[in-house]
């Protein structure tokens, strides 16, 4: 049978950095008490002009190099997001800027702060049972098109940014996805979502009882992220530690065998309890929070690549990695770089 490895991955950042004491200018909070409870000190943010398909790209284009593998030969991108800049997807906006000219399958994949970790087991069930050799998984958000920055809560958390991997099909014996759990609970929705707005406009011109009252009005749009952040950060710990435990038993391998842990990167109290539950040392677990805060399905890859690329995480390692977030989704993937 077939079996799939990374052998390539790479991240791109928007220019503009907005640091807590910036964010103390436009709601009533402090880098204080901003460092302590989340362990964020910076975060990147997509301009109005800028383009999230092209940071995507650029993402893209660094995991090819580094696999030195042709845009030509990839036959599958998924781009993880939950912010595209097209209703209908934006994964075949990056098959084209990418150059792949024979036409390969582009979609998106929508699991908010889990798509990364979806869209990686997705493309590792292509490559095994599909035929597929070579897949773009690509985590790209821009959270702050949708926070309310009047919420002093939620608003100081998040972050955009870009991150990518190249999934490539191998002989079973280097396969590197050892084991994967997933999970999903649409009933902690409350808890975390952006709803569709309510369509309350142009009502007055319907006539009453006629079809022009029952139809939208055309141009529908997302309301702000609204949290419970309490409530997620309950729900992060309690199930982040499980999943990674049965990912483990699935893998038949045990906590000492995690040469790093690399979480979906929302805050850094839930990254220290994630570690502790598991008796992951410190010195084992990658985080890049304070730098870049939450940048939801970009925020593994990103940190996966900056890891990689300072020579951290070297070839060979075993990392546990695990992704949580709205939906409410959850996993986790026991994979080797
Ligand atoms: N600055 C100063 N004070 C603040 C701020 C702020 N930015 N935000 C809240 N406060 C105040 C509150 O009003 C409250 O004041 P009160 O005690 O007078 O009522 C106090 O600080 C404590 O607020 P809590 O909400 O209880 O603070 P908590 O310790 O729970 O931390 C936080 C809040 C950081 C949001 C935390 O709950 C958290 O990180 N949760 C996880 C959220 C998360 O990861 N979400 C993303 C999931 S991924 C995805 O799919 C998008």
């Amino acid at each position: 049978s077939k079996g799939c490895k990374l052998v390539g991955c790479g991240s791109a950042l928007p220019s503009i950095q907005i640091s807590n004491d910036d964010l103390s200018e436009i709601v009533d909070t402090n880098d204080e008490w901003i460092s302590v409870r989340t362990g964020i000190r910076n975060r990147r943010i997509l301009s109005r002009k800028d383009s999230l398909t092209a940071l995507a790209t650029e993402a893209a284009q660094k995991a090819l190099q580094m696999a030195e593998v042709e845009p030509n030969d990839v036959d599958l991108v998924l781009l993880c997001t939950s912010t595209p800049e097209d209703l209908f997807g934006s994964a075949p906006q990056i098959q084209k800027a990418l150059g792949c000219s024979h036409n390969p399958l582009a979609y998106d994949i929508t699991a908010a702060c889990s798509g990364f970790l979806l869209g990686l087991v997705s493309a590792a069930c292509y490559i095994r049972g599909g035929g597929f050799n070579n897949v773009l998984v690509i985590g790209a958000d821009a959270l702050s098109r949708y926070v309310d920055w009047t919420d002093r809560g939620s608003c100081i958390l998040f972050g955009d940014a870009a991150g990518a991997v190249l999934l490539q099909s191998c002989d079973s014996e280097e396969d590197g996805l050892f084991a994967f759990d997933m999970h999903s609970d649409g009933e902690g929705q409350r808890h975390l979502k952006a709803g569709m707005k309510e369509d309350n406009t142009d009502q007055e011109l319907a006539t009453n009882g006629s079809l022009l009252e029952l139809l939208p009005k055309g141009s529908s749009s997302y309301s702000c992220i609204e949290m419970n952040g309490k409530e997620v950060f309950r729900f992060a710990v309690r199930v982040v530690p499980h999943s990674i435990e049965l990912a483990l038993e699935k893998a038949g391998l045990g906590v000492s065998s995690i040469d790093w842990l690399i979480l979906h990167q929302a805050n850094q109290r839930i990254i220290d309890a994630v570690a502790t539950r598991l008796e992951v040392p410190q010195e084992r677990v990658i985080s890049n929070l304070a730098n870049y805060g939450n940048t939801s399905a970009a925020s593994i890859p990103l940190a996966l690549d900056e890891a990689v690329r300072s020579g951290k995480v070297q070839a060979g390692d075993t990392i546990a990695t695990a992704g949580f977030g709205a939906g409410l989704t959850w996993g986790s993937a026991i994979i080797r770089w």
